[in-house]
């Protein structure tokens, strides 16, 4: 008899893996409990608070609305693969008080960094409206990445990341 569930091959956090998952199982429960990437949080469970959100293809999505299957083939990035270190600017700022937020606000805010010409047609609040923070009042979350942008466009890159 074949093992129960279905096998997927993705790319998770730069490194391409084989993953038994069950049917039912969305993405952040293949994430957390499947590979121990406890980074990745549960808010809301339903899409409205961004606290569990991930790269996937490079763009940002919650990964509790997302069934894992679909990340069949994908790139998967996780909290967990941005480099230490280099969050300084962002969470110096008072970008992160109780931490609940924090890990979706640093993979959306990733993005933004990667893909910098999205400030030429959309504010940086814009950008950073699907994650949701009951603490900062978002002002803090807002000057840091703006602080990481400027660090990013003065050449202090973390190696291999923003692109
Ligand atoms: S836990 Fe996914 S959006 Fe809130
Ligand atoms: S820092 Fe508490 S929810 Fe954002």
């Amino acid at each position: 008899m074949s093992a129960p569930g279905i096998e997927i091959k993705l790319t998770l956090n730069g490194q391409s893996i084989l993953a038994r998952i069950a049917q039912e199982d969305r993405l952040l429960d293949f994430l957390r409990y499947g590979r121990g990437l406890t980074g990745t949080k549960e808010g809301c469970g339903e899409g409205e608070c961004g606290a569990c959100t991930v790269l996937l293809d490079g763009v940002p999505v919650n990964s509790c609305l997302i069934p894992a299957w679909q990340a069949r083939d994908r790139t998967v990035e996780t909290v967990e693969a941005v480099p230490e270190g280099e969050l300084g600017s962002l969470l110096e700022s008072g970008a992160t008080q109780c931490g609940a937020c924090t890990p979706g606000v640093v993979m959306t805010a990733w993005w933004v960094r990667r893909n910098r010409d999205l400030v030429e047609t959309h504010g940086l609040r814009e950008l950073m409206a699907g994650n949701l923070c009951r603490c900062t009042g978002y002002d803090g979350i807002i000057e840091g990445l703006g602080a990481w942008l400027e660090s990013a466009q003065s050449g202090n890159e973390e190696p291999g990341g923003a692109a």
